[in-house]
């Protein structure tokens, strides 16, 4: 199967950014387009390591923008489509969430329609194409205290962010069934690992212990998330693009559940260590606030199915992953800074302009 031109869409975000580095240094013959709007969760300080490889290539464009999107297809003729960029965001949802219904689902009809139009003419597929979708497992919705998200549960989405990215699944799918498009999807849990932007739970508390500034924790902290390191989650995308097959989804997860209170008190603990203060020092910053409207009380996959068809599995323990994560916000000071001050925004933009 010929999947040498991909599009990586997102790939100047969180996961988005692993994934490119992985497949430009992992793949040397593969062409890489990255194709991002570089929203506030853009960064292509992500990939200052491998921005002047050979097989990776930059476009700045917007996936809601049908004209733009059919006009890349039509240029450059891609192999495959590894779809990251979306809203990703679950309270930015709740306060706006028809940015979510544009991007999340308008912006995956658009690729949908451009993949579509390129790869099948008079009903025949071309051979050796591949649309990857990367969803969530929050579009299956809130456990109680037990049970696990197989790729058979039914969808029950909870929140705007979440409903977008249940609908663009049913789409892929629908294009699958209907056009027969060679598509293939899976469904992650939590993320966490370097180069996450400090919105989200485990940055922004890195952020705001270093500074010490409070900790916010919704609620009383009692909702578990099933965290996994980004890298294992990048090389489960890499499995399932090259190995997955055609029209099925898979569950990725990291089987390791973490109520948010505990999970917050060890990470205190890790930066009162790395730090060097008095044990308890970081924990005092622990502030409990205003719940998140409707928020999913647990989420855990069961990703037997990717393990046992694929031979994935998770590879970090997450006391060693979460040190690993520290380190680096520690390390990298500079990004943390560029991205809360805002200054990456204008900074990267324009240096991508002056080319
Ligand atoms: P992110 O918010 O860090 O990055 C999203 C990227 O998409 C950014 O680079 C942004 O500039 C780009 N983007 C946004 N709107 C765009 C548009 N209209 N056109 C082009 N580019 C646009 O997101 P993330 O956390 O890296 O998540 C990536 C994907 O993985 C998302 O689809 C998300 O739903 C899914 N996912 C995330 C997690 C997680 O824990 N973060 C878990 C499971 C699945
Ligand atoms: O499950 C996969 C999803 O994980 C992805 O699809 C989303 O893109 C990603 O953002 C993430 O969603 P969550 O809402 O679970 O992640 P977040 O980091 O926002 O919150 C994690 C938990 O921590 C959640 O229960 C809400 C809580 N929380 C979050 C923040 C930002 C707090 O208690 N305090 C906070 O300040």
């Amino acid at each position: 199967m010929s999947k040498s031109t991909i599009i990586i869409t997102g790939g100047a975000g969180f996961i988005g950014s692993h994934v490119v580095r992985r497949f430009v240094n992992n793949y040397p013959d593969y062409k890489i387009y990255n194709f991002d709007n570089l929203t506030y969760a853009g960064n292509l300080a992500n990939l200052k390591d491998i921005e002047l490889k050979s097989n990776y290539h930059f476009i700045k464009g917007d996936i809601t923008d049908a004209a733009f999107v059919n006009k890349l297809f039509a240029d450059i003729n891609p192999d495959a489509v590894i779809h990251l960029a979306a809203e990703s965001h679950v309270d930015r949802s709740i306060t706006n969430p028809l940015e979510f219904i544009m991007t999340n689902i308008v912006g995956t009809v658009n690729l949908l329609n451009a993949a579509r139009h390129t790869w099948i003419k008079d009903k025949k597929v071309s051979s050796g194409k591949r649309f990857y979708h990367i969803s969530t497992d929050e579009v299956y919705g809130s456990l109680g205290n037990t049970g696990f998200f197989t790729e058979n549960t039914s969808y029950d989405p909870r929140s705007p962010y979440s409903a977008s990215k249940a609908s663009s699944d049913h789409l892929v799918m629908a294009y699958h069934h209907t056009y027969h498009l060679p598509v293939v999807l899976s469904n992650c849990s939590n993320n966490y690992g370097s180069h996450h932007f400090p919105e989200k739970l485990i940055p922004l508390a890195i952020n705001n212990i270093k500074n010490m500034k409070p900790v916010p924790v919704y609620g009383k902290g009692e909702n578990v998330r099933d965290w996994l390191y980004v890298e294992d989650h990048a090389r489960a995308i890499d499995v399932i693009f090259h190995k997955g097959k055609e029209g099925e989804k898979y569950n990725v997860g990291g089987n390791n559940e973490w109520k948010n209170i505990d999970l917050i008190r060890l990470l205190c603990s890790v930066m009162d260590k790395k730090l060097n203060r008095k044990e308890g020092t970081s924990a005092s910053l622990i502030t409990f606030v205003t719940d998140r409207p409707g928020h999913d009380l647990r989420y855990a996959i069961d990703s037997t199915k990717l393990q046992n068809e694929l031979g994935w599995k998770p590879s970090l323990q997450f006391e060693e992953g979460l040190e690993k994560t520290v380190d680096w916000y520690l390390a990298n000071d500079a990004w943390l800074q560029q991205v809360t001050s805002g200054e990456y925004m204008t900074y990267y933009q324009h240096q991508y302009d002056a080319r």
